[in-house]
C-alpha cells in the first residue's frame, strides 16, 4: 500500500514539478551546492519569496568554494531582505567547515551533516534526499501535513512510522520534492484540491471542511527592548547587540530583560541613568514567533560608548537596509 502510494507521488512529481532553480544542475557538485543554498533559504522562507535571492545569491557565488571564502559582510548583503539573518551566518560557517574538514565535498551522511551550523534533523534528511538520493525523507510542514491528512494521523510518532514506510530505494530525491510538493500545490493548509489530487482514491482526510493541526510544543517567548536613541536627527545604532538573529547587524541598541524592572535593566545596559517611553505601537514581531520586541524611546543619553554610532535615517535606508530596522523606524516621527 505505501510503496504504491510512493509510486503514485513519483509520477505525479514528474508531471507536475515546478522549476525551480535549485532542481536544475550542471554537475553532481553543482547540484550538492544548490541544494545546501536553497534548503538553508527555504527553512524559514517560501518558495515563492526565496526565489529571486537564490537566483543573485548564485550568480554571485556560485560554488561552496567561493562561498567558503567570502567575507560574512557580503553573505549579508547577498541576504539582506531574507530576513532570519542568523542563517546567513551558519550557512558561511558550515561552508568554511565543509572546505577545511570535508576538502570542499557536502557530507554525505547523517553523523557529519547534523554536526553542522544550521543544519538539523529536518535539513540534514533533506540534503542526504535531495542532493545525494539516498532514502530519507525530511518532514517539514508540507510533509507533516500531506503524510498526516493521508494516513489520518493525530501524533508525530504516527507520522514518523509511516514515512519510514513510504521510502523507496530509488528516485528518493524525486520522492521527498514530491510529497513537498504535493503539500504545496495540491494538499494545502486551508483548501486541498481533493479531487485533483493523485492520492484521491486513497486519502483518509474526509473530513475535507477540518483545517489539520498537530499540537506542537510552546517554546518560551523571548523578551527583547528595541532602544531608539536621535540625535540631531541621527539615530543611535550599534552592531554588537548580543542576542540570536541580528547579531552582527548594523541595529539599534537591543537587549533582553534581566528583570522585571526596566528601569534597571536600562541602565546595567547603557551604563548610566536613562529616560525612557514606550513608542506607539510598541511591540515589534520578528520574523520569529518566539521573540516579543518593545521599541523604547531613550532620552537624555550621553554617548561614550565606541561601538556605538550615529547615522541618518537616508544613510541607514541607502547602505543598512532592512525590514526589522524599517519596521521600528516606521514608528519614529521626524527622523
Ligand atoms: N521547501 C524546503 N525545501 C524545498 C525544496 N527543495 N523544494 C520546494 N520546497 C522546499
Amino acid at each position: 500500500m505505501h510503496l504504491s502510494i510512493s509510486k503514485k507521488i513519483l509520477a505525479w512529481y514528474k508531471k507536475h514539478q515546478r522549476k525551480l532553480p535549485w532542481r536544475k544542475y550542471k554537475s553532481q557538485k553543482d547540484r550538492h551546492y544548490k541544494v545546501l543554498l536553497s534548503e538553508f533559504m527555504l527553512q524559514q522562507t517560501q518558495v515563492k519569496t526565496a526565489i529571486p535571492y537564490f537566483n543573485n545569491f548564485y550568480k554571485n557565488i556560485d560554488s561552496i568554494e567561493k562561498l567558503s571564502k567570502s567575507s560574512q559582510s557580503r553573505v549579508n548583503k547577498l541576504w539582506q531582505g531574507l530576513g532570519y539573518y542568523r542563517r546567513a551566518r551558519f550557512l558561511l560557517e558550515t561552508s568554511k567547515i565543509i572546505s577545511k574538514k570535508f576538502n570542499l565535498r557536502l557530507p554525505n551522511n547523517y553523523t557529519e551533516l547534523i554536526k553542522l551550523p544550521g543544519i538539523g534533523d529536518y535539513t540534514a534528511k533533506a540534503i542526504l534526499a535531495i542532493a545525494f538520493d539516498k532514502s530519507e525523507i525530511g518532514i517539514d510542514g508540507n510533509v507533516r501535513r500531506v503524510i498526516s491528512r493521508l494516513f489520518n494521523l493525530k501524533n508525530e510518532k504516527m507520522i514518523l512510522r509511516n514515512v519510514e514506510k513510504l521510502k523507496v530505494k530509488k528516485n528518493s530525491s524525486s520522492l521527498m520534492q514530491g510529497i513537498m510538493e504535493l503539500g504545496a500545490l495540491v494538499c494545502n493548509p486551508k483548501n486541498p484540491h481533493c479531487a485533483e489530487c493523485c492520492l484521491k482514491n486513497l486519502c483518509k482526510f474526509k473530513d475535507k471542511t477540518s483545517i489539520y493541526t498537530i499540537e506542537r510544543p510552546k517554546r518560551k517567548i523571548k523578551k527583547l527592548n528595541a532602544c531608539i536613541y536621535v540625535k540631531n536627527k541621527k539615530i543611535l545604532l550599534t552592531r554588537k547587540n548580543k542576542f540570536g538573529p541580528l547579531k552582527g547587524f548594523l541595529n539599534v541598541p537591543i537587549f533582553e530583560n534581566t528583570s522585571d524592572n526596566l528601569q534597571n535593566d536600562l541602565e546595567k545596559f547603557f551604563k548610566q541613568k536613562v529616560k525612557y517611553t514606550f513608542l506607539n505601537k510598541s511591540k515589534v514581531s520578528i520574523s520569529n514567533l518566539n521573540t516579543e520586541i518593545n521599541c523604547i524611546k531613550i532620552y537624555n543619553y550621553k554617548n561614550r560608548d565606541n561601538n556605538f554610532v550615529f547615522l541618518t535615517n537616508k544613510q541607514i535606508q541607502n547602505n543598512f537596509k532592512s525590514s526589522f530596522l524599517d519596521k521600528i523606524l516606521k514608528r519614529v516621527e521626524g527622523i
